[in-house]
């Protein structure tokens, strides 16, 4: 009888774990001035940190410079980057058109109380490309984005309820934490997520929040058809970066679509990520128009951003003078030399570069296929970014996503940092327009090491 596939994942996943200490070892050796300088900031920071998402274990990586593909820690070692501040950074780190916009922005004041002419820029480059986008409002993150689209939505149609994927992560706002990670002791039927908050201090989801299964056109289709007439708002991200940087099917997006029009629900596309894939977003890529968009990363070309974009009349319910308007104030709001940095990248990612950078991606991805063949590994990613999976499972949703070891992963990208590349700790990566070939064919070597040793 052939042994069951999980047995024989467990077998290849003992070996790097049981050299766990050793592995942290090596890391913690490679890395005392983090070490020190992580003390230092649990003395300001509760445990140490300030942004969650950056955690790592045995300590965080502190970083001084970035140039290009490269970075240099606080120890003074170069690591070539695999991840770009959560894909932020399309052109690399202090790429010289970004960073000569920026400081002639800086030396001519950096924020007034006053519109500026290149938020005008940064939004006319969006609207130009975006086909969902009539108007836009720039916010400060991407969470603060979802927050204004959710209130745009339920300003406009007048009800409570958002229905949002189990594992999308759309950043942190109250009414979108819901079900990111959920426990399997808490998260009820597959077809029919119980919703599970992602946080203390959340107000009750009861009657705002409800939970559906990514990519399963059935279970939306569903809920549209028992609860309709309270939905104000349909959440997608049209690529689900924590369950594996995914791509959902067309049939789910259409799905979507027209779940929407029949209840009169917004359909809103959180491309805080997904903007990445193609000159015309995911939304161009996929073909299915949402009714607003939420932005951020790459808009910003490495400075805080944020923006909700959409059609004219869900975007007018935020228009000054409008009864029952969604107010949107905010002191940085179009920071002009936000709108700077953001204008400069998006003026140089161009079709072309995003051709270039997004066929290095597929070849990427084609290459750890081939190094992965008969492990229980699984490659996930699109365009120019990648998951690698420590899982014999197929991802399509939340539940394939959490098979995998994740000890494994973690491990592995210690591993990898410490021959001086740097990807999330569960194993995301992407490129930019700096990354090399050098740069992936070490990458890849390191990679075969470790998982062929
Ligand atoms: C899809 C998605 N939405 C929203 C956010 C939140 O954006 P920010 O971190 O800028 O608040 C993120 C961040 O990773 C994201 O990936």
């Amino acid at each position: 009888m052939n042994e069951p596939a999980t047995v024989r994942a467990n077998d290849f996943f003992a070996p790097v774990k049981a050299r766990g200490a050793e592995i942290e070892d090596r890391y913690r050796a490679l890395t005392p001035r983090s070490q020190a300088l992580f003390e230092r900031a649990k003395t300001v920071f509760p445990g140490g940190y300030t942004r969650d998402s950056i955690v790592r274990a045995p300590h965080p990586t502190f970083m001084a410079t970035g140039d290009g593909a490269i970075m240099t820690d606080a120890d003074g070692r170069e690591i070539v980057d695999f991840w770009f501040n959560a894909s932020s950074l399309p052109l690399g780190h202090a790429d010289p058109r970004v960073s000569e916009a920026v400081a002639a922005r800086a030396r001519a004041g950096s924020a007034f109380y006053a519109p500026t002419e290149g938020e005008l820029t940064l939004a006319e480059i969006i609207c130009d490309r975006l086909a969902s986008a009539d108007r836009i409002r720039l916010t400060n993150s991407g969470s603060e984005a979802v927050m204004i689209a959710v209130r745009l939505a339920r300003a406009r149609t007048g009800r409570d309820v958002v229905v949002k994927c189990e594992g999308s992560y759309h950043g942190s706002y109250d009414d979108a934490q819901w079900s990111v990670s959920p426990d399997p002791k808490s998260f009820g039927d597959a077809d029919a997520p119980t919703p599970v908050p992602d946080s203390g201090g959340l107000p009750s989801g009861a009657g705002r929040i409800r939970v559906v299964p990514y990519n399963d056109a059935g279970a939306l289709r569903r809920t549209v058809a028992a609860d309709g007439s309270d939905i104000a708002a349909v959440l997608i991200e049209p690529m689900a970066n924590r369950i594996g940087l995914i791509l959902p099917s067309t049939e789910y997006l259409v799905a979507a679509r027209e779940a929407c029009d029949a209840c009169g629900a917004i359909l809103i596309f959180d491309e805080v990520i997904a903007f990445r894939l193609g000159y015309n977003g995911a939304q161009g890529t996929v073909g299915v128009t949402p009714d607003a968009t939420t932005l951020g990363k790459v808009i910003g070309g490495g400075f805080p951003v944020g923006a909700v974009a959409g059609r004219a009349d869900v975007m007018a319910t935020s228009e000054p003078g409008m009864a029952g308007r969604v107010t949107h104030a905010g002191t940085f709001n179009a920071n002009p030399v936000t709108v700077a940095a953001g204008a400069a990248t998006m003026e140089a990612l161009s079709p072309e570069v995003f051709a270039a950078i997004n066929g290095e991606g597929a070849r990427i991805r084609a290459r750890l296929h081939e190094i992965c063949d008969g492990l229980p590994i699984r490659i996930t990613g699109a365009g120019s970014l990648f998951k690698i999976n420590a899982t014999d499972v197929d991802i399509t949703d939340y539940r394939g996503a959490i098979t995998v070891d994740t000890r494994w992963e973690e491990l592995v990208s210690l591993e990898l940092f410490a021959d001086g590349f740097m990807v999330t700790p569960h194993l995301h990566g992407c490129i930019s327009t700096a990354t090399t070939e050098e740069h992936v064919e070490g990458f890849l070597d390191a990679f075969t090491r470790i998982v062929r040793a």
